[in-house]
């Protein structure tokens, strides 16, 4: 019985029973239970000896998993994984492992509690919880950093080849990626066009973990690393200034602010692109409008329309020039000096 089958109570309640689906993937990324199926079928009993879990409940776990098409569970209590499951392998062309395991944990799961609280007042849920914002409560935490720089990395993976196939980075013979994480997104650009050079510059202590990724891609010796805080400097004089999934992070006046020291580190022939979502028209769009409540209670941004990019950019000092979509979901916006 599918979703279209159900009487409409039901397909509510399991709406409304989403969180526990999302816990239970959570529960298995966590495991790396994906990864011990690559090779194919194995019982829960085989799982639970490999990943120290109790043996009766991990099969609870995994039939469930399996009542929504993660898993297929056969005969002796045996299970492999659907398409759908192979995402969560760690070699999955478009991993979502890591971003399973980022939103259950439960500093981040937490948040979500209080959505009410953020539609109530208007207020970042986070920030009410925690009297700070996740940047700054995450940056003395190296493991719940670096688990979130794994989930931006594996998204980038899933939106990269998307991106790259429809906006030309090419013309460019320089380019700096601004709170580009630990580079995914810029080795991806770099690795398609061997003569381009690239910085990737975001806070110390994320880019302290990307050399190795710009190694392993092969783009290193063309990619200078550099830190700091993009509300006060960022490095000067590159044809291409790359905001991808940052702008959405911070309300206008904060956004305004980091386009603005962008503005002043480019020239008046440079050009900005922002790589995020924009919000469909009314009853489309269902992962821009999820983001834009998951911006809302923790890191305190939004997800916006063309329109309100086109605005933001106006007042940041810039004229939106056009905005490329991609089979991912994610546009290229473009921008110039206005
Ligand atoms: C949502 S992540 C996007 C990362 C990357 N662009 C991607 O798409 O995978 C936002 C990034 O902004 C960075 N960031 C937050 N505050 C910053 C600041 N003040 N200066 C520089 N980078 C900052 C974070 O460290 C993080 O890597």
């Amino acid at each position: 019985m599918d979703q279209t089958d159900v009487r409409p109570s039901q397909a509510l309640r399991r709406l409304v029973n989403g969180y526990q689906v999302a816990q239970a993937i959570h529960v298995a990324a966590k495991l790396h239970i994906a990864d011990l199926l690559a090779g194919g079928a194995r019982t829960s009993d085989a799982l639970a000896a490999e990943t120290g879990a109790h043996p009766s409940t991990l099969y609870r776990l995994l039939r469930a998993l399996a009542s929504v098409g993660v898993l297929r569970e056969d005969e002796s209590r045996s299970f492999s994984l659907t398409e759908v499951g192979a995402c969560l392998r760690s070699d999955a062309p478009e991993p979502v492992s890591a971003w399973a395991e980022f939103i259950g944990e439960p500093y981040y799961w937490n948040t979500w509690a209080h959505l009410l609280h953020s539609v109530q007042t208007g207020e970042n849920a986070f920030g009410h919880l925690h009297g700070m914002n996740v940047w700054e409560f995450r940056a003395d935490k190296p493991d719940l950093s670096a688990g979130f720089d794994r989930a931006m990395t594996s998204l980038s993976r899933q939106v990269s080849a998307a991106v790259l196939a429809t906006y030309d980075f090419g013309r460019f013979g320089s380019i700096v990626d601004v709170g580009g994480g630990r580079g995914a997104f810029l080795a991806a650009i770099l690795a398609q066009h061997p003569t381009l050079q690239g910085v990737l510059f975001d806070q110390p202590h994320v880019v302290s973990g990307a050399e190795e990724l710009l190694m392993a891609a092969g783009v290193a010796e063309r990619c200078r690393v550099v830190s700091g805080s993009f509300f006060e400097a960022v490095p000067e004089g590159a044809d291409a200034y790359v905001l991808k999934a940052v702008v959405h992070d911070w309300e206008d006046n904060q956004a305004i602010e980091i386009l603005a020291t962008c503005r002043r580190a480019m020239s008046r022939d440079a050009t900005m692109i922002l790589v995020e979502r924009e919000v469909a028209p009314p009853n489309e769009g269902r992962d821009a409008k999820f983001s834009d409540l998951n911006m809302l209670v923790a890191p305190g941004g939004l997800e916006r329309t063309h329109e309100e990019f086109a605005t933001l950019f106006t007042r940041a000092g810039f004229r939106l020039s056009r905005s490329v979509a991609s089979a991912s979901g994610v546009s290229a916006i473009e921008a110039v000096p206005a």
